[in-house]
């Protein structure tokens, strides 16, 4: 597994991605989004915390068709703004509060969530850290959901450096999640792995922002020469095409284990 130590998040190209063009996005945008949220099980008025929240997609999504509470985090200022927009455009304030935090750091007191459901987050964190974190803040018996970029097979070593290097992303294969899940004490571990798909992303992206957003968002970002460097040039678009394959995303599904609460609950007696 690679090192966890990282470079300050607002000091990164994503960090300043997500700042400039105002928009996320995770590998299976929606459909993704869909799949892994079923598969948590959310009851009407249970608490879910969405760490990472980006603009706010899935957090709307999981207070409209699931009926729950969620209190969605963002480290980045630009996406806490455009997630609250969304919230107060679609009238679900009630229900939803974004706040900004960092996912290794969260003003939560222990077992206050249900559910926790994570998109496209842990690969620009301290992974175990963030697990810690979560373990705490989620009851026992609790459902956490992640979707993270996940290597198809063993990653030779230059897409290794282009991950770490140029984007700060931390990538692992599916059984390297698992056994994250696992040290982080969760159970019950169910996970698929599935191939990126260019036509269903952008599918998604139109349909969350719409073709004038999607546009408008590359256009901003792109205008950023700090990211336009990094993108437009013949060794990115070289290394674009011969690494797809070994890229795809993982939906995870794990349980805090009954035993984590109870002995917590024993320490604090
Ligand atoms: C790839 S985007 C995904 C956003 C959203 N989950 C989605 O799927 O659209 C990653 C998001 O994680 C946030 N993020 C990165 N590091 C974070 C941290 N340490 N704490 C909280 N949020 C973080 C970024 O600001 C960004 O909005």
């Amino acid at each position: 597994m690679q090192s966890t130590e990282r470079p300050e998040p607002h000091k990164t190209i994503p960090f300043d991605i997500w700042e400039t063009s105002g928009s996320t996005e995770h590998l299976g945008g929606i459909y993704a989004t869909q799949r892994l949220v079923e598969s948590c099980c959310i009851a009407p008025g249970q608490v879910v915390l969405d760490i990472g929240c980006g603009t706010g997609y899935t957090a709307s999504y999981l207070a409209q068709k699931y009926q729950a509470r969620v209190v969605a985090i963002d480290i980045s200022p630009r996406s806490v703004e455009e997630a609250r927009k969304r919230v107060f455009k679609e009238g679900i304030s009630h229900q939803v509060t974004i706040l900004q935090a960092d996912a290794h750091h969260l003003p939560f007191s222990a077992n206050a969530f249900d559910t926790i459901v994570v998109e496209s987050v842990l690969a620009f964190c301290d992974a175990a850290q963030v697990f810690l974190e979560m373990q705490r803040v989620l009851r026992a018996g609790g459902v956490l959901g992640v979707n993270e970029l996940t290597l198809l097979k063993p990653p030779p070593e230059e897409l290794i450096t282009l991950l770490t290097g140029a984007l700060s992303i931390q990538s692992f294969q599916e059984r390297e999640w698992r056994s994250i899940f696992k040290s982080g004490g969760f159970v019950e571990v169910v996970s698929t792995a599935h191939r990126f798909n260019l036509w269903e992303q952008l599918a998604s992206h139109i349909r969350v922002d719409g073709v004038r957003g999607y546009l408008s968002a590359m256009v901003k970002g792109l205008a950023d020469v700090r990211i336009s460097r990094v993108f437009i040039n013949r060794n990115m678009l070289r290394a674009a095409r011969k690494f797809l394959p070994f890229v795809g995303y993982g939906l995870y599904i794990g349980k805090k284990a009954k035993g984590i609460q109870d002995q917590e609950q024993g320490r604090n007696r």
